[in-house]
């Protein structure tokens, strides 16, 4: 009897071409925000499956169809994942960490190029009027040599934004887990998230972090969004008090605070830290190969629980 692996959604073809030949697959179009009904439903099946981050794997989820066995996460952040749940049910759970390291701080780079250099507020001016102006003190924004960037989350993606932010010549402070960031906030001209979502971090930039930044300060966030307070975000940069804001990822996705859309000092891209085909390609890579080994009787290689 052949195996049953469930896709979630639409990954690139690799996972398929991987998993089809040894396997029963069964893959459901991409979508957005499923509820745990429709978790079930899809999983009922599964002995396996590969998962969206914004697929809800609840402890009801997971504990609904006695033949799963393994889920591969399709994004290296598991907070979808209740993970206790999982370690109960012995059901192992893989992620794809590394593959996506590069892309997500070469996207980290471009919105603090964009925020700082009000990018955005350009191409729609352009758009707008049909006109490219040159004036002395037109769309002025901050230069970076010199300033100092604040990363919170050294792991891999934080060190990899820290190496490309040194050769702009920026002075880079970084804090680990469970380091505390005072002197980082107080002291920062851009402050930049990579830490993973947990109970401990989030909202970790609340109103009260957020008043402990420098006056006329940035804030990029490229990890996952509850780990900023929104509302609060919104209050700092509506009071002035911070420059400007960079988001690839929001605290209720996948809805956008109504304010943020309406502040034109906020850079708002649509959580694609990871998409570029080579790593989004590299990431369906390693989910499918865990998967096919864990139905093989091998042990996964980026194990979770
Ligand atoms: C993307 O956000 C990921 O965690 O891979
Ligand atoms: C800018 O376009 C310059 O030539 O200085």
């Amino acid at each position: 009897m052949k195996y049953t692996v469930v896709l979630t959604a639409d990954y690139p073809s690799i996972a398929r071409d991987i998993l089809a030949g040894e396997f029963d697959v069964i893959a459901h179009p991409t979508e957005q925000a499923r509820s745990e009904e429709e978790m079930m439903t899809l999983l009922a099946e599964a002995d396996a499956a590969i998962t969206l981050l914004s697929d809800p794997l609840t402890r009801r989820v997971l504990s609904s169809n006695p033949n799963l066995r393994m889920v591969a996460n399709y994004a290296v952040g598991y907070n979808n994942i209740d993970v206790d749940a999982a370690r109960e049910l012995r059901i192992t759970i893989t992620n794809t960490p590394g593959v996506l390291t590069e892309a997500t701080a070469d996207l980290t780079i471009a919105l603090i190029l964009a925020v700082t250099r009000r990018l955005i507020e350009g191409d729609h001016e352009v758009r707008r009027t049909g006109e490219c102006i040159w004036e002395p003190l037109h769309l002025l924004g901050t230069g970076l040599q010199g300033k100092r960037l604040g990363i919170i989350g050294m792991g891999r993606i934080g060190q990899a934004v820290a190496q490309r932010a040194k050769a702009f010549g920026i002075d880079v402070i970084g804090v680990r887990r469970g380091e505390s960031f005072d002197e980082l906030l107080a002291t920062s001209d851009i402050v930049s998230i990579h830490a993973p979502l947990s109970r401990e971090t989030h909202h970790l930039i609340d109103a009260a972090a957020l008043a402990k930044m420098k006056p006329g300060a940035y804030l990029v966030n490229t990890s996952r969004g509850p780990l900023v307070d929104e509302a609060a975000l919104c209050d700092a940069l509506d009071s002035g008090h911070l420059r400007g804001a960079a988001l690839d990822v929001y605290e209720h996705e996948p809805e956008v605070s109504q304010r943020l859309l309406t502040m034109t000092n906020v850079v708002l891209a649509p959580h694609i830290g990871s998409a570029t085909e080579e790593a989004r390609t590299a990431m369906a890579l390693i989910a499918a190969i865990d998967v096919r080994r864990f139905l093989r009787g091998e042990v996964p290689l980026h194990v979770v629980v």
